[in-house]
């Protein structure tokens, strides 16, 4: 069998499958059920959050023999020749990657044949923001007097590129970014048929370096598979995301934490020699006492904390290494940090001065006390005796 990637192995067939947008779904198979199909949808929203395939699975919906039916049944000749991009009454054309916008023009003119095997056609825009001056004018033709036989599917990340005539024609669904536990599901459902082992808190990691996108979680996941052999790590998604190993990135906390500034940074030093870059490890540390911070205020069982797919043990021992109060003064020194590199500072230069300043905070915090009491102090000399 041909090695297929697990985003398009994996890629839902039906409106049920579709995770996380079920408004969508529901409104369209209740269309479906009512005869009540629009000609023109507008589907926008983020990355890889199902947009293609829910347009796939409606022209299947549309297209298939017994349908227009709520679930195609994934085996007819217009459903196989949909799911390959090869149903001669369903075109596909990402504008994106069409080099001659002038041929989406004659495409849209020749709406008007009827079709050869279906019932209805099919045209598919994937971003039609990148629609030219021609093609919008034959675009909105089509638009306002559409023959009878087609159905409009528009899909774009950037809708508010899109012309606001074209828009208000279209019935528009807004398909939302995945929540974390949705593309858990999900990944640990194409884990198990892919045969890895790999455990929930690693999934969830893998989930958030996704950003709430299903294609990028599922494209991570096939790269942890294929680099550990199905029993992906910490480590090696560490690895992937060219970060800091986990336990290194740890043992540099704990002795920021602890008042140690030059082996917090030896240790610095030698993640970078390792490969992970600054920043990453930058975000890491502050990933890591936002962590501690929810095990020290709702304990290590959290759901927040779970979340974040951090090893539980280890944030307990560091959770117990420092007071509360030093972590948020730490949590603050970082995302300082962070702002002084969004700004162009060096972000080793940087980081190596956030380290020792967050060595240094048992200093500061003990300066203040000191300075406390020497107000107070001052404050009962003032009063005099009594
Ligand atoms: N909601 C979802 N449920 C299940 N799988 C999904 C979902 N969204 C995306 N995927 C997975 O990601 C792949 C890409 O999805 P799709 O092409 O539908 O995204 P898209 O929203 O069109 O993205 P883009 O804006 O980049 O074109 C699919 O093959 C599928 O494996
Ligand atoms: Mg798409
Ligand atoms: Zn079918």
């Amino acid at each position: 069998m041909d090695y297929l990637v697990i985003a398009r192995k994996y890629r839902p067939q039906t409106f049920a499958e579709v995770a996380g947008q079920e408004v969508v779904a529901r409104t369209l198979t209740n269309a479906i059920r009512g005869h009540r199909v629009h000609h023109a949808y507008m589907f926008t929203g983020p990355r890889g959050v199902g947009k293609t395939s829910m347009a796939r699975i409606l022209a299947k919906a549309l297209c298939c023999v017994s349908g227009p039916t709520t679930e195609p049944c994934g085996v007819c000749e217009h459903c196989m020749r949909i799911s390959d991009s090869a149903h001669p009454d369903v075109t596909e054309v990402d504008a994106a990657r069409f080099g001659n916008k002038e041929d989406i023009t004659r495409l849209l003119e020749d709406v008007g044949f009827a079709p050869q095997l279906a019932r209805v056609r099919v045209f598919i825009l994937d971003e039609v923001h990148m629609l030219t001056g021609h093609s919008w004018n034959a675009l909105l033709k089509v638009l306002e007097e559409p023959p009878p036989h087609m159905r409009f599917i528009f899909a774009t990340t950037e809708v508010e590129k899109v012309l606001p005539t074209v828009l208000s024609r279209c019935q528009r669904f807004d398909f939302r970014s995945l929540d974390l536990p949705v593309i858990v599901a999900r990944l640990k459902d194409i884990a198990a048929k892919e045969g890895a082992k790999l455990a929930e808190p690693v999934l969830y990691r893998v989930a958030r370096a996704a950003g709430g996108g299903m294609r990028d979680a599922q494209t991570l996941l096939d790269q942890l598979i294929a680099v550990s052999d199905g029993a992906g790590t910490e480590d090696d998604l560490d690895l992937l995301l060219g970060a800091a190993r986990g336990e290194d990135l740890r043992d540099m906390l704990k002795l920021a934490l602890g008042g140690s500034s030059a082996p917090a940074l030896v240790k610095f030093d030698a993640c970078c020699s390792a490969g992970a870059s600054a920043s990453t490890i930058l975000d890491q540390l502050i990933e890591h006492l936002r962590a501690i911070m929810l095990v020290q205020a709702c304990g290590p069982e959290a759901q927040a904390v779970r979340r974040l797919g951090l090893p539980e043990e280890q944030l307990k021992v560091l959770a117990a290494a420092a007071t509360p109060e030093k972590v948020l003064r730490a949590a603050q020194v970082l995302t300082g940090t962070q702002q002084h590199l969004r700004h162009g500072a060096d972000p080793r230069l940087a980081l190596e001065m956030a380290l020792v300043r967050i060595a240094r905070l048992g200093e500061v915090v003990d300066l203040e006390r000191l300075v406390q009491r020497i107000e107070r102090a001052e404050a009962g000399v003032a009063a005099g005796p009594r």
